[in-house]
């Protein structure tokens, strides 16, 4: 029973996957619209970066306020993402920045571009769990 449940749910996630890269209909953007009518700028920078970056659109929204706080507040520092895969996280970043014109930030992107490199036993999470065992798949 609990592996049928686990079908559905693939079977319906890949589904709207799938509608959502046809450009047919974008399941979460549907309910993000609903939460968030307000946010037309965010809506023009979502379509520009959706399709480099494997995050959720509430993920890539909490990005572009977190940018919008950090200028509103005049929190200096510059922008760094470990793990940028095809640099859409870092697109909403700097298309952000533009939009609330600060433009004397630096931002760096660092990836392997190769995948995950192996854990090693001097890999640990900040509960002192072992990387090599929270990797291992379940
Ligand atoms: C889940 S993806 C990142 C998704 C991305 N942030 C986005 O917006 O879509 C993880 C990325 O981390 C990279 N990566 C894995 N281990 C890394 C490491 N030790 N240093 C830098 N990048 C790493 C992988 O190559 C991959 O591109």
């Amino acid at each position: 029973m609990k592996i049928i449940k686990k079908f559905e749910k693939l079977i319906k996630h890949s589904f709207f996957k799938i509608l959502k890269i046809l450009n047919i209909y974008d399941k979460e953007y549907e309910i993000f619209k609903r939460e968030f009518r307000e946010e037309k700028q965010f809506r023009i920078i979502y379509e520009k970066c959706k399709a480099y970056t494997m995050t959720s659109i509430f993920r890539m929204y909490s990005l572009y306020k977190s940018i919008e706080y950090i200028v509103k507040n005049k929190i200096p520092g510059d922008i760094v993402e470990y793990g940028v895969w095809r640099g859409g996280s870092m697109m909403v970043c700097a298309l952000s920045l533009l939009y609330f014109k600060d433009i004397n930030r630096k931002i760096y992107l660092y990836d392997t571009y190769e995948g995950h490199v192996e854990s090693t036993i001097k890999d640990v999470s900040y509960r002192c769990k072992d990387a090599i065992e929270l990797v291992k798949p379940s």
